[in-house]
């Protein structure tokens, strides 16, 4: 059995906020989600932000509301690109997203022309594709202009809506793939939070706000509170990754600790403990420093 610890653990890596851009995103997924098939009519449309900006969240939560309980009907086909890609394993990878039995048994059959049928029989009314970028070499920025036209044969056999995902190097490969860009039928950008923006800045309050909320604590931190807020955000760049990771981490420790709360001195110590990453800018100072009173530890100790 799990211990009250664990379970508070699992809670707070599980969380997941339906807020501001998140919600705008699944609206336009679910808008398009609902569009009549039109073989023969490739429709794409693409969600670009850099890494750890929120991309595969909003997927997963557009594929759970979609999610049905037996393999059929599959309402999404979701796979993600690996970088070696060419038609033959765009095919083979999309007809298992779409829950082919034969093939992943037959590799005779993975080939694009027999998607339209497997597509229609299995009910899918949606292909994502993340981590579209890898069709752009990382190093050279050379563009698998195979792998690209093979998306675009794909769009047209099935007519229903291709959702790709990735980093900017999606928008280039879209950009120089002229039969691609011509069914582009919309794009979705994820930005970090930006705090010199009053609108950006409310929404990675209320981020904050609810995501306090769902927090397994007794208490809440207020995280939202203007100055802590600010303090998240230079601590974090405004990426919703970095964020999340942070306040897990600050959420671990204060659970650790018997905390009824995360506060101060736990972001301190698990911004820390992060900034051995290069991701968080380790050239800052702690920005939950100067906020803090002297460490528990610290705090001068009454004579009696
Ligand atoms: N709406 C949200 N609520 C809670 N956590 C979130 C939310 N969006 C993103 N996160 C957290 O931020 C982290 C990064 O998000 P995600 O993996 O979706 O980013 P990404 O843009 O797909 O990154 P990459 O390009 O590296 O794949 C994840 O751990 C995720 O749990
Ligand atoms: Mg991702």
């Amino acid at each position: 059995m799990k211990s009250d610890e664990n379970i508070r653990l699992d809670a707070l890596r599980a969380i997941r906020v339906e807020f501001g851009f998140v919600k705008a995103a699944l609206k336009r997924l679910s808008t398009l989600h609902a569009s009549a098939p039109r073989p023969r009519e490739g429709h794409v449309f693409t969600i670009v932000g850099e890494s750890r900006s929120g991309k595969t969240t909003i997927l997963d939560l557009h594929e759970e509301k979609f999610a049905s309980p037996g393999p059929r009907p599959r309402r999404v086909a979701r796979l993600t690109l690996l970088s070696k890609c060419n038609e033959r394993t765009l095919a083979a990878s999309v007809l298992e997203a779409m829950g082919d039995p034969a093939a992943s048994t037959n590799s005779r059959v993975q080939s694009l022309t027999r998607i339209p049928m497997v597509s229609k029989t299995m009910g899918v009314e949606m292909i994502i594709i993340d981590e579209a970028q890898h069709l752009v070499n990382r190093r050279n920025k050379e563009i698998n202009y195979d792998a690209a036209d093979a998306i675009k044969v794909l769009a047209d056999l099935v007519g229903i809506p291709i959702v790709l995902a990735g980093t900017e190097d999606l928008d280039r490969l879209i950009a120089a793939n002229l039969q691609l860009e011509g069914r582009l039928r919309g794009r979705i950008a994820i930005a970090p939070f930006d705090v010199s923006s009053d609108d950006s800045f409310k929404e990675l309050r209320c981020f904050l706000r609810y995501y306090d909320l769902e927090m397994p604590f007794p208490m809440t931190g207020g995280l939202h509170e203007p100055h802590l807020a600010r303090a998240i955000h230079s601590a974090t760049s405004g990426l919703i990754g970095l964020i999340t990771r942070l306040l897990q981490r600050s959420g671990e420790l204060a659970i650790d600790d018997g905390r009824p709360f995360i506060d101060l001195y736990h972001l301190g110590c698990a911004w820390e403990e992060l900034t051995a990453s290069s991701a968080y800018g380790r050239s800052l100072s702690n920005p939950f420093d100067r906020l803090r009173e002297p460490k528990r530890e610290e705090k001068p100790q009454r004579s009696d």
